[in-house]
Formats: structure tokens, C-alpha cells, sequence
């Protein structure tokens, strides 16, 4: 499967697929094809140039509209043909546009236990909320905000010393590897999504 990743910061998730795929490509089922951002000058896209993959920048400032970045983003990845969109640390929301082109074939990764603690700060608002546990979803992108069908979850303690950093950093650790087995499950053997449930390789 061909796999065109976004990314939007340090890239680690990106990072995890790339050392699982470089390990052994024909067993992992996926290459990944492309990488994008929505902002140059940051980790993940460095990681890209270092694995020697093609990058693109989407950035929205230079697009008069939302919509036309939507759709300069969408067009970006599809010059790549992929089978998978994997959102890795992506922050923006994928407009209708994009959706309706690469809809059911549009993979997040949120360091939250969905649809508990959704949107751009999971991890400071689970803290803040004072739960015990949370985690981290792989889920399928629809047109809500981290509201998809859900794929796997994986769940991390919350300690009393913890800070945003420190547990977004062990949200991290098991994100990466959810991921990774997540991607290469559906790439080598298949889905289907009905309504909110995921089938994979039946
Ligand atoms: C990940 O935890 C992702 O879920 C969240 O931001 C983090 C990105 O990490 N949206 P990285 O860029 O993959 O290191």
C-alpha cells in the first residue's frame, strides 16, 4: 500500500512508521510515498529528507481561502496516488474537499481516549479534567473533529507528578506503536467501515 503521511511538528509518529516499513518493507505491507505539512522548518519534515522521500508544504496563509488550501492540500497528495492518508500529528482539520476525495482512506492518530478530550489540546484537557487513565485512539477521519470510526486505542496511567509534557511524551510511546500496528494491519490485510465499526482483514 502506498501511504502519504502529514505531519505537522517533531514527526515522531512519522519517525516510528519509517523505522517499521525501513526494517522490512514486503512484511510491513506499506511505503510510505510522500510527506506533507501545513509549515515548513519543523522535525518531520527533516525526518522526510533524511529517509529521502518527497515533501510538500501546504501552508494556509497562502491561500486567499480555507477552501482553496483544502484543496491545494488535496491535490498535493493525490499527485502521490496514495491508498492511505495517515494524519500523524497533523493540526489542521481536512475540509470537505479533501474528504470527499480521500474519505474512508484517511487514518488520525489523537493522544486522547475518544470521544473523551477531542480537538487540539487532549492531552492538557485530560489532565485538567483530573482523570485517572487516558491514551491514545487511531481512528478513521470523518467530517467531525477526531469524532471517526475507531480503530484501536491504547490506554497510559495518569501519575500525580505528571505535567502536560511528561504525559503527552508517554502518550507518545504507546501512540507510536498503536500506529504502527494499526497501519500495517489495514495495509496488509484490508478493511471495511460500517457505520462506527471497523473491520479489518475479515
Ligand atoms: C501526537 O501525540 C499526535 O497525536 C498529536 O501531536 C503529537 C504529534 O507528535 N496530535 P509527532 O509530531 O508525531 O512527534
Amino acid at each position: 500500500a502506498r501511504l502519504v503521511v502529514l505531519v505537522s511538528g517533531s514527526g515522531t509518529n512519522l519517525q516510528a512508521l519509517l523505522d517499521a516499513i525501513g526494517d522490512d518493507p514486503r512484511g510491513f505491507g506499506a511505503e510510505i510515498v510522500a510527506v506533507g505539512a501545513d509549515r515548513d522548518g519543523i522535525a518531520g519534515l527533516e525526518r522526510a529528507e533524511r529517509a529521502g522521500l518527497p515533501t510538500f508544504v501546504c501552508r494556509v496563509r497562502d491561500h486567499a481561502t480555507r477552501d482553496e488550501w483544502d484543496h491545494a492540500l488535496a491535490e498535493a497528495t493525490a499527485a502521490y496516488e496514495p491508498d492511505l492518508v495517515v494524519s500523524a500529528g497533523f493540526m489542521k482539520i481536512l475540509g470537505r474537499g479533501f474528504l470527499a476525495r480521500f474519505g474512508g482512506r484517511i487514518v488520525n492518530t489523537h493522544p486522547a481516549l475518544l470521544p473523551s478530550f477531542p480537538g487540539a489540546h487532549g492531552v492538557r484537557d485530560a489532565l485538567a479534567h483530573g482523570v485517572k487513565v487516558t491514551g491514545c485512539t487511531v481512528h478513521f477521519v470523518d467530517d467531525g473533529v477526531d469524532t471517526g470510526p475507531i480503530i484501536a486505542q491504547g490506554v497510559v496511567e495518569v501519575r500525580d507528578e505528571d505535567d502536560e509534557g511528561a504525559l503527552h511524551e508517554r502518550i507518545k510511546e504507546v501512540e507510536r506503536s498503536l500506529l504502527v500496528e494499526v497501519v500495517g494491519r489495514l495495509a496488509r490485510h484490508g478493511y471495511r467501515i460500517e457505520g462506527r465499526k471497523v473491520h479489518v482483514g475479515e
